[in-house]
């Protein structure tokens, strides 16, 4: 459940307003194919720069979108989910089979089941949905692999999530102490705090989609998030995202909305460690 919901103006450094702040989404597609987006919480002051920074990221694809669509929001609540970002670490492995070997010992040992395991790479690998990338996350039974998702093709998006603007300093200077410069590492870690905290939530295992990046990670509230260069091959089109549960305890109804529509701010960074080899993270 959530761990870290306490009214904004107790915990934030910032100086935001309650009741003053907005979700901006961004999305871009090319010839009706989703080819980016990103999103922030801001306060009032900050609304024209982030659409702008927004407007700029869908520009710097290389692949130039030819629909962009920008959302505002406010978000009404004075109410926001403050939560500290995952641990992170990661564990240097070069080769795939042994990355998504150690990922495997890695849920198996938090309780997802061998058999959910098994299913969540091949389904990750060969294409979620029906041979292609899903549009959002699969929603897994941690125990049987059952697919618990209501729409295989859709899944569910995480949305409505940042990081304060003090701890956003914070994690780009602490991310890059340890090596990851790279935007989609803070953001992912974002997204994975976001989940970890969710009800009845087990474990999250994540491989982009994208043919030229090929990192990924599991995380969940015990382990931390623990990411590894190599979970899938170079130039291999399928990716996505598993979120494995505990059937006995979800309420889907309830996991969608948290997903979906509560806002989690982010105000501080967790421990960051170095990269290490298997055998000391296992150690
Ligand atoms: N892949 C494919 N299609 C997508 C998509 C994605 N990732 N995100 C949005 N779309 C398309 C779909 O057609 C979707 O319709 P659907 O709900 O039937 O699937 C449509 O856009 C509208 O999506 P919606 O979620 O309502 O848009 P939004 O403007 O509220 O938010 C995003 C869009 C992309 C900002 C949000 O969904 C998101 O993913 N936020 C997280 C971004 C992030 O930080 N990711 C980190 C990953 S490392
Ligand atoms: P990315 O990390 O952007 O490469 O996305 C990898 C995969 O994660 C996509 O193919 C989707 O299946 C899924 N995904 C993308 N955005 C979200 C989101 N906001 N919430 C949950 N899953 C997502």
């Amino acid at each position: 459940m959530i761990s870290g919901c306490c009214r904004i103006w107790d915990s934030l450094t910032d100086p935001m307003e309650p009741n003053e702040l907005y979700s901006i989404r961004m999305r871009a597609s090319l010839r009706g194919e989703h080819i980016s987006g990103a999103e922030r919480i801001v306060s009032q002051g900050q609304l024209e720069r982030t659409v702008q920074e927004l407007l700029q990221r869908a520009r710097q694809k290389a692949e130039k979108p030819d629909h962009i669509v920008v959302k505002l929001d406010e978000i009404r609540t004075a109410e926001l989910n403050m939560l500290t970002a995952l641990d992170i670490v990661t564990v240097n492995v070069s080769d795939v089979i042994t990355a998504r070997s150690l990922a495997s010992r890695i849920l198996e040992k938090i309780g997802v089941s061998g058999i959910a395991v098994e299913r969540a790479i091949n389904a990750l690998g060969s294409g979620a949905a029906a041979g292609k990338n899903m549009r959002g996350a699969m929603i897994m039974d941690a125990r049987s692999g059952e697919r618990l998702e209501t729409d295989e093709k859709r899944g569910v998006r995480v949305s409505r999530f940042d990081w304060t603007d003090a701890a956003l300093v914070t994690s780009i200077n602490s991310l890059e102490d340890i090596g990851l410069t790279h935007h989609r590492t803070r953001e992912a870690l974002a997204l994975a705090t976001k989940v970890a905290h969710a009800p009845a939530l087990v474990a999250e295992l994540c491989w982009s989609d994208d043919p030229d990046y090929t990192a990924g990670y599991v995380a969940s509230l015990g382990t931390g998030y623990v990411r590894f260069p190599m979970l899938k091959k170079r130039n291999d089109p399928y990716g996505g995202r598993v979120f494995f549960v505990d059937r006995s305890r979800v309420d889907l109804a309830v996991l969608y909305r948290y997903f979906q529509t509560e806002a989690v701010l982010i105000n501080g960074i967790g421990r960051c460690r170095p990269a290490l080899e298997p055998a000391d993270y296992f150690a």
